[in-house]
């Protein structure tokens, strides 16, 4: 595992946005596995600013997102596929029909999962996997729990998150109580993951996730027994590293 430590999240997000840029240079057809949420937005920004200088082409790049609220339509601004939309695809050169977002529309469970677990197989594999780490150590929205899920899944969304989202919409009943998320092992199926963390609010989840035991109950625990994970954190979030 290597950790960079970023002076802030600005830095965090040219760093990160640095590893992502040497993918898409390196391999112009990659997969990359996005997220969306305030710890990626940096990111999408420097990749767009860089992308406007002519330093990088996505033209034949494929994206899947890790996640989507059921029941949300790509028009809803609190979607997700919305947030990719209009924080980073429609500023750069990529072919829409090649960046996946599970469908928050589809209300059939089975049948949604179903279409993403698909879509995931057919893109020949995730090369870059971004996340974020939420407060309570979900990645995507694999929430904590039992058991590891596996594969893309409809889940009942956590308290905390529902508190920790209820920031983007009017009121906290408007915040959808469920979503589709990639599984884990779809997760940890990526070649690479990089994982991006900012503020001293997630400096003690950080250094439990990459430092405790490795548990369900901590979703993101599961990335040490990934052989290739890059963590791109500021000072603050690493303030309590061990
Ligand atoms: C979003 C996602 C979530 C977020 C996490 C952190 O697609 O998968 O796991 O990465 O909730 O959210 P922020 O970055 O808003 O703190």
């Amino acid at each position: 595992m290597i950790i960079y430590k970023a002076e802030d999240y600005k830095d965090m997000s040219r760093k990160a946005a640095n590893i992502l840029s040497a993918q898409v240079i390196m391999k112009p057809n990659c997969v990359l596995g996005l997220a969306t949420g305030s710890s990626p937005l940096g990111t999408y920004k420097q990749l767009i600013e860089w992308y406007n200088k002519g330093d990088i082409d996505f033209s034949h790049v494929t994206t899947i997102n890790l996640d989507e609220y059921k029941g949300l339509s790509p028009e809803n601004e609190q979607s997700y596929r919305f947030f990719m939309n209009t924080n980073f695809f429609d500023h750069i050169n990529i072919d829409k029909k090649r960046t996946f977002v599970p469908d928050g529309l589809e209300m059939d469970s089975e049948i949604a999962t179903k279409n993403y677990n698909e879509i995931i197989k057919n893109s020949g594999g995730v090369d870059l996997q971004l996340l974020g780490l939420g407060h309570n150590g979900h990645i995507g929205f694999n929430e904590p729990g039992e058991q590891f899920e596996r594969e893309t899944h409809c889940v009942n969304l956590a308290q905390t998150t529902i508190e920790a989202n209820r920031r983007f919409f009017e009121s906290e009943d408007q915040v959808p109580k469920q979503a589709y998320t990639m599984g884990i092992k779809s997760i940890m199926q990526a070649k690479k993951i990089v994982l991006i963390v900012s503020g001293e609010d997630k400096a003690e989840i950080l250094d439990r996730a990459l430092n405790g035991p490795i548990t369900p109950e901590l979703p993101a625990s599961i990335l040490q027994l990934h052989n290739d994970v890059i963590v791109v954190a500021d000072k603050a979030a690493l303030s309590k590293w061990s």
